[in-house]
């Protein structure tokens, strides 16, 4: 049965769900606070230009990590790999807490993670606001990446990439 609707007030739910449909991957985009590191899971990157290399990723303004985000001069974001749903789920749960995990300060001090799929080193190109989220384009100082499977998320749930012969 197909859901068909306006978005406004009342269709969240049914938005979320239209949106959940399109996959994506997951990144955990990291930074150095005046608090210190900050991680948050996201899965709003994209692509944006070759030349100059930019990024893109979305914040929501209601996160308490909005601010020191948009404010970040350089930031890391980190594609998951497919073993890392729990990294992915522990930064979506709390953005502060790097006591188990063996990263290294990056650029400007944002940590790095280990075991990531690949990783985009940024600097803070733009900052638009975009409704209840604000978009942040990084430029690409160093891209890192290796061989192996990312970890995608459609439909509010985890998996694999499955390939069509
Ligand atoms: C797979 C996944 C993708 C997410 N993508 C985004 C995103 O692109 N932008 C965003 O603001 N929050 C995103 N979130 C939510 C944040 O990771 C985090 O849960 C939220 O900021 C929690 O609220 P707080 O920052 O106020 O603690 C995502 C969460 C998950 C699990």
């Amino acid at each position: 049965m197909e859901t068909s609707f306006v978005p406004g007030p009342g269709t969240e739910r049914a938005f979320r769900d239209a949106l959940g449909c399109f996959g994506t991957g997951v990144t955990v985009v990291t930074a150095l606070t005046g608090d210190g590191p900050l991680a948050m899971t996201a899965n709003s990157f994209a692509s944006v230009s070759l030349d100059p290399a930019l990024v893109l990723w979305c914040p929501a303004v209601a996160s308490y990590r909005h601010r020191p985000f948009t404010e970040a001069e350089t930031y890391v974001i980190h594609v998951m790999a497919e073993d890392q749903q729990d990294l992915a789920l522990h930064f979506a749960r709390s953005g502060g807490d790097f006591a188990d995990i063996a990263w290294q300060p990056g650029p400007g001090g944002a940590p790095i993670l280990p075991g990531c799929l690949a990783r985009f080193e940024c600097r803070r190109h733009a900052v638009h606001e975009a409704g209840d989220h604000s978009i942040i384009v990084g430029q690409v100082m160093r891209a890192v990446h290796r061989p192996g499977s990312g970890l995608m998320f459609k439909r509010g749930q985890y998996g694999g990439f499955a390939g069509i012969e």
